[in-house]
């Protein structure tokens, strides 16, 4: 579910733990406990400050949108460019009249390596800041001109016809938050893919209910929970925490479960063909194995 947040920016919190009561309050549903947060929404349907920070309290709420930086350069070159092989001569050629759609763009960490490839981009992200960092890089580099960027929730996103390719890097289509949000978002994208386009996606598939932490040489520290689903709309939540090494700063990442079979009917019910499939350091597997797969994988949905 998306919320106006305080501040006017949007919020996605997981419909499957968050439901909106009478009178403003929202309950969060944790581990079969149920938390009222009182006044959390104006007459209109607005957080109020005191909604935003006890669902931040409740640690439903995303923080790290914006300030996604943790991959190395190199990483995203050679992700990059493995994209790009996908996408090119087949779908769209550089210096073409053929768009390309960045979903969940971000500060641009592949998009920049599109555009210099000589691609007609649009990206898109529900992060305004995240989108400006990405304008002023391309402003930088000389690649405005082939840019356009749209602050949008990728589930409400539709051009139609409009783009030879599209692709959604970094498990971003996790954000999403819940299955009828994702649904939703592969209906959107497969109406705006010209005929014969087709849609990439990076995402971690199947993780099992459980924790795990990383601790990084930097300092940074990872804590993952995947909780168990929810028995009443069997989705369950994903939950990164990362910890700064010197600072104080803590971002959260909320994210729905997806498993390889969900992800294929979703696909299917929206129009889409299983294209190809590769693991995560692209090498090919056998695209009838999306519906068992676990871990990262890229799969090409083709309209
Ligand atoms: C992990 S970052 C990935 C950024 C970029 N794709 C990359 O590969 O580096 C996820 C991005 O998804 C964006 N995002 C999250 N929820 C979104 C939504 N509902 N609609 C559009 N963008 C969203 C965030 O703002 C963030 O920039």
């Amino acid at each position: 579910m998306m919320l106006l947040g305080p501040d006017g920016t949007w919020v996605s919190v997981p419909s499957s733990r968050v439901t909106v009561l009478g009178r403003g309050d929202l309950v969060v549903i944790q581990g079969g406990a149920e938390t009222v947060i009182s006044g959390a929404l104006t007459a209109s349907h607005e957080l109020t400050a005191a909604g935003y920070a006890g669902l931040l309290e409740c640690g439903v709420i995303s923080t790290f949108f914006a300030t996604d930086t943790y991959f190395p350069a190199m990483c995203s070159r050679w992700e990059a460019r493995h994209v790009l092989a996908v996408l090119q001569p087949r779908f769209a050629s550089p210096d073409g009249d053929s768009r390309v759609l960045d979903v969940c763009a971000g500060p641009g960490r592949l998009s920049l390596h599109v555009l210099e490839a000589g691609h007609q981009l649009d990206a898109i992200d529900i992060s305004e800041e995240a989108l400006d960092q990405l304008r002023y890089k391309a402003a930088g580099a000389g690649l405005s001109s082939r840019l356009s960027t749209f602050v949008v929730d990728a589930a409400n996103f539709a051009r139609p016809d409009h783009y030879a390719f599209a692709y959604c890097a970094a498990n971003s289509i996790k954000y999403l938050g819940s299955m009828s949000r994702v649904q939703r978002h592969l209906r959107m994208i497969y109406r705006s893919l010209r005929a014969g386009g087709a849609y990439l996606i990076h995402v971690g598939l199947s993780v099992r209910p459980g924790s795990v932490t990383w601790r990084g040489a930097d300092g940074r520290r990872v804590d993952w929970t995947v909780e168990e689903p929810d028995p009443r709309t069997s989705e369950a939540v994903e939950r990164v925490r990362v910890t700064g090494p010197k600072s104080a700063s803590e971002h959260v990442q909320v994210q729905v479960l997806l498993h390889g079979a969900d992800l294929t009917a979703m696909a299917e019910a929206a129009g889409f063909a299983i294209g190809a499939m590769w693991g995560e350091d692209f090498t090919r597997v056998p695209k009838g194995e999306l519906s068992s797969s676990t871990g990262n994988v890229w799969a090409l949905l083709q309209k």
